[in-house]
């Protein structure tokens, strides 16, 4: 296993539409075990492949404090069952430091593959419904921060920009 380097806002290929996965084999789970070790490394609860500069179909989330709840969706397709909004602080791997209320449909189903290629199909609420969404915009080539006004938008890019040529 390996940790890779999560992209951060603004790098335009945090923008890449990611493509679906044509088979679950062996690259694809070396990439799956990759993403939680990069994952659990930064304090995560969810990371898509996007992040780590992989435009391929691939979701890794884990909600429990001990990480002992390892959850993949490949290949994701939701629908919205509850169509009310409800609105959750949520931050970013790809946009550290930084949280902000996203409001967002109460319940999903999902429809996916798991590590082994099994389907998933599930009726998901609460934070998991969340987090899930989140990580589907990253595959859309989306960001949290494309919910917010263009005025904080821009204040979160330009303190980024300044911490990343800081770091460079
Ligand atoms: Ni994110």
């Amino acid at each position: 296993m390996a940790i890779r380097k999560i992209l951060e806002f603004p790098d335009p290929r945090l923008r890449t539409r990611a493509a679906r996965v044509d088979v679950v084999d062996t690259r694809i789970q070396i990439l799956i075990d990759d993403m939680f070790e990069t994952m659990y490394d930064a304090n995560g609860i969810g990371l898509a492949a996007s992040q780590i500069d992989v435009h391929e179909q691939v979701i890794v989330i884990d909600l429990s404090s001990d990480r002992t709840e390892p959850r993949v969706f490949i290949n994701p397709e939701v629908k919205i069952t509850d169509d009310s909004l409800e609105g959750f602080e949520e931050g970013c791997l790809s946009v550290p430091g930084f949280s902000e209320s996203v409001e967002r449909p109460k319940a999903i189903t999902v429809k996916a593959l798991d590590r082994n290629g099994n389907v998933i199909d599930e009726q998901l609420t609460g934070l998991l419904a969340v987090c899930l969404q989140h990580e589907m915009d990253h595959l859309q080539g989306k960001l949290f921060v494309d919910y917010l006004s263009p005025l904080k938008r821009q204040r979160i890019r330009q303190r980024l920009e300044k911490e990343q040529r800081r770091r460079a």
